[in-house]
């Protein structure tokens, strides 16, 4: 049976590197996966404890319902500030909340892609920390940081660098091992 992953981009904008680095796992992953990507972040609502209270917005119902239908998780994020994104960041926290947080006991990958020289690296902290309190099962390794994206794609948004692809195939396949062992 195939392995359903479900990628988050953390980049709202078309020539999104993130996205790129998210195609690019798309296209390095073995056989028997597949990864569809949630394409609706821009329509996600700033989250309101009492528009949940009436109850979660559609998008939402569908994301939980997406979250917890997938074997595994994947994050392609930049970093803002040093931090995740507000659009990603508000898109988890309606996802959290109870009842049934889908996010618990899910297992899930990072990467990252930043025009900078550390790739996002303390974005994609704080994402794991956010993962402590979701009771997530993060893969650890490899740590998959595109630092100087400008340089590692071409015109077509390809990844043309030999070391992020090879550090992409290889948590795709760390996380589709992991999913496995953790049943
Ligand atoms: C609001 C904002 C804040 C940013 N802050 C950081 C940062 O803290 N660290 C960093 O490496 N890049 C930062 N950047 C630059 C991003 O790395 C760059 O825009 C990158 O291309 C965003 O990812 P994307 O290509 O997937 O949209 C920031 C960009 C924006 C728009």
């Amino acid at each position: 049976m195939a392995t359903k992953i479900l990628a988050f981009c953390g980049s709202l904008r078309k020539g999104s590197y993130n996205r790129m680095a998210l195609n690019a796992a798309k296209a390095l992953a073995p056989d028997g996966v597949e990864i569809e990507s949630f394409d609706e972040l821009g329509d996600v609502p700033p989250y309101n404890e009492d528009v949940r209270e009436a109850g979660f917005p559609p998008v939402i119902e569908t994301l939980r319902e997406q979250v917890r239908a997938a074997d595994a998780l994947v994050f392609g994020t930049p970093e803002y500030n040093y931090s995740v994104p507000g659009v990603l960041k508000n898109a988890i926290d309606w996802v959290s909340r109870p009842p049934d947080q889908p996010f618990k006991g899910k297992p899930c990958a990072v990467m990252g892609a930043s025009i900078s020289m550390l790739g996002g690296a303390r974005a994609q902290y704080h994402l794991r920390q956010s993962m402590v309190f979701l009771d997530m099962h993060p893969v650890n390794q490899p740590e998959v940081m595109i630092a100087a994206a400008k340089e590692k794609f071409d015109a077509d948004g390809k990844l043309t660098d030999e070391t992020s692809k090879k550090l992409i195939r290889q948590l795709v396949e760390n996380l589709v091992a992991w999913t496995k062992r953790l049943g």
